[in-house]
C-alpha cells in the first residue's frame, strides 16, 4: 500500500486518480495488476510496468492527456525506489556512505558552508534519510526536511535528538506549500531527477522560488547526462557496490537487470534486484525495484532557472568548485531574483 501519512501539499493521491475516467481505472488495473476496490493493493509477485510510453495511444486518444499522465505516475510510483520501503531504504545510509569518487563526495561540507553563509532557516527537499539535513542541524541551523517517502522519513526522524532544531515533513517537492520562507534551500543527490516531466520540474522551481526570501540561495545537484547512455539499447551504467549493515551483519547486493531508455521524454527506467544476505552468507530475500529518473541538460537547467525567477551564481561539476564538465555532475548555485 502507498504510505498513509498525509502529504503537505495538494498532490495527486491514489484515490484522486481513481476518481478519474473509467478507462483510466481499467488501464491501471490491466497494466499494473492492482485490485480496484477503492484502494490500491499490490498483487504479490507482480513485476510492474515500465515507462509512460507503454501507455497505449488509444488511452491517450480516448481520454485527456492528464488522465493518462495520472495513470503513468501511479504506475511509476508503485514501483519506485524509496517509496515502497525495503532494501533501498534500509540500506541507503550504508550504501551511500560517501567516499572518494562518489558523485556526492564533499557535498555535506559544501551544503553546510553554503547554508551557514545565509544563517538559515534551511529547507532540504527530497531529504531522504537526513544525510544532509542532520549535519546542517548539527551545525546549529534550523532545518526542515521534506520527502515524499514515509520510509525514508522514518529513518531520518530516528536520528533526531532534543538538541536538533530539525523537522521532517512528508510532501512532494513539485507541489508543497509550507506557508513560510527560508534563506537557503537545497535538493541534494539527484532527487530533482525524480521529477519526470518539464512541467513537474518547473512547478518545483516555482515552489522553491515562493519559499525563498528575496536574495535567498538554492543549490541543486543533478548528473550531467552522458550521451552514450541515453539511447535505447545502451549499456547499464554501473554495477553498484554491495553494502553491509554493521548492526545486523546483513549485506545487500544490487543487480541492474533491465534498463529502458526514452530519449523523447529524457527518462530511463532501471529494474533492480536487491539480494539481502545474512551474516552466514545465506540469501534472506530478493526484492525487485525500479528506479526512474529524468536527465536534464545543462542549458535546459539554465533556461529553467531564468524562466522561474532565479539568477545563476555558479555551476560546478563537483563539490570542490571545479568548472562545468561534460558527463560529470551539475551543481547549481542560484539566487532568487
Ligand atoms: C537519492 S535520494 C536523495 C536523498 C538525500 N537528498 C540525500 O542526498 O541523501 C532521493 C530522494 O528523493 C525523494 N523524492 C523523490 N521524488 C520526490 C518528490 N517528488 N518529492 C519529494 N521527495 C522526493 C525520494 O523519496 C528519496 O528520498
Amino acid at each position: 500500500m502507498i504510505g498513509r501519512e498525509p502529504l503537505v501539499d495538494d498532490d495527486l493521491d491514489v484515490e484522486h486518480a481513481l476518481a478519474k475516467p473509467e478507462s483510466a481505472r481499467r488501464l491501471l488495473a490491466a497494466m499494473s495488476g492492482v485490485t480496484l476496490d477503492g484502494h490500491l493493493q499490490d498483487r504479490p509477485g507482480h513485476q510492474g510496468v515500465g515507462l509512460a510510453s507503454d501507455i497505449p495511444r488509444t488511452c491517450l486518444d480516448a481520454d485527456s492527456g492528464t488522465c493518462a499522465q495520472h495513470v503513468s505516475r501511479i504506475l511509476w510510483r508503485m514501483r519506485e525506489q524509496y517509496q515502497s520501503g525495503g532494501p533501498s531504504v534500509d540500506f541507503y545510509d550504508v550504501r551511500e556512505a560517501i567516499g572518494r569518487g562518489h558523485p556526492c563526495e564533499g557535498d555535506v561540507e559544501f551544503y553546510v558552508k553554503q547554508a551557514r553563509r545565509t544563517g538559515g532557516p534551511v529547507l532540504d527537499l527530497g531529504c531522504g534519510t537526513g544525510r544532509i539535513a542532520m549535519p546542517l542541524a548539527r551545525a546549529g541551523l534550523q532545518v526542515v526536511g521534506l520527502d515524499r517517502s514515509p520510509h525514508m522519513l522514518r529513518v531520518a526522524r530516528s536520528k533526531v535528538t532534543d538538541d536538533d532544531d530539525v523537522t521532517f515533513v512528508r510532501g512532494n517537492m513539485a507541489r508543497f506549500n509550507l506557508g513560510r520562507r527560508f534563506r537557503f534551500m537545497l535538493i541534494a543527490y539527484r532527487a530533482f531527477q525524480h521529477l519526470l516531466t518539464p512541467a513537474e520540474q518547473r512547478s518545483c522551481l516555482q515552489r522553491v522560488h515562493r519559499h525563498l526570501i528575496a536574495g535567498g540561495r538554492f543549490v541543486v545537484h543533478l548528473f550531467d547526462p552522458r550521451l552514450e547512455f541515453c539511447y535505447p539499447g545502451s549499456p547499464t551504467l554501473s554495477t553498484r557496490p554491495p553494502g553491509r549493515d554493521p548492526k545486523s551483519g546483513r549485506t545487500v547486493d544490487v543487480a541492474v537487470v533491465d534498463r529502458q531508455l526514452d530519449p523523447l521524454t529524457q527518462t530511463f527506467s532501471e529494474r533492480w534486484i536487491w539480494t539481502v544476505k545474512g551474516d552466514a552468507g545465506h540469501v534472506i530475500e530478493e526484492v525487485p525495484d525500479t528506479l526512474v529518473l529524468r536527465w536534464t541538460y545543462r542549458y535546459e537547467m539554465a533556461y529553467l532557472f531564468e524562466l522561474t525567477g532565479f539568477r545563476v551564481r555558479a555551476c560546478y561539476s563537483d563539490f570542490f568548485g571545479s568548472p562545468p564538465r561534460y558527463g560529470a555532475e551539475q551543481v547549481w548555485v542560484v539566487e532568487k531574483r
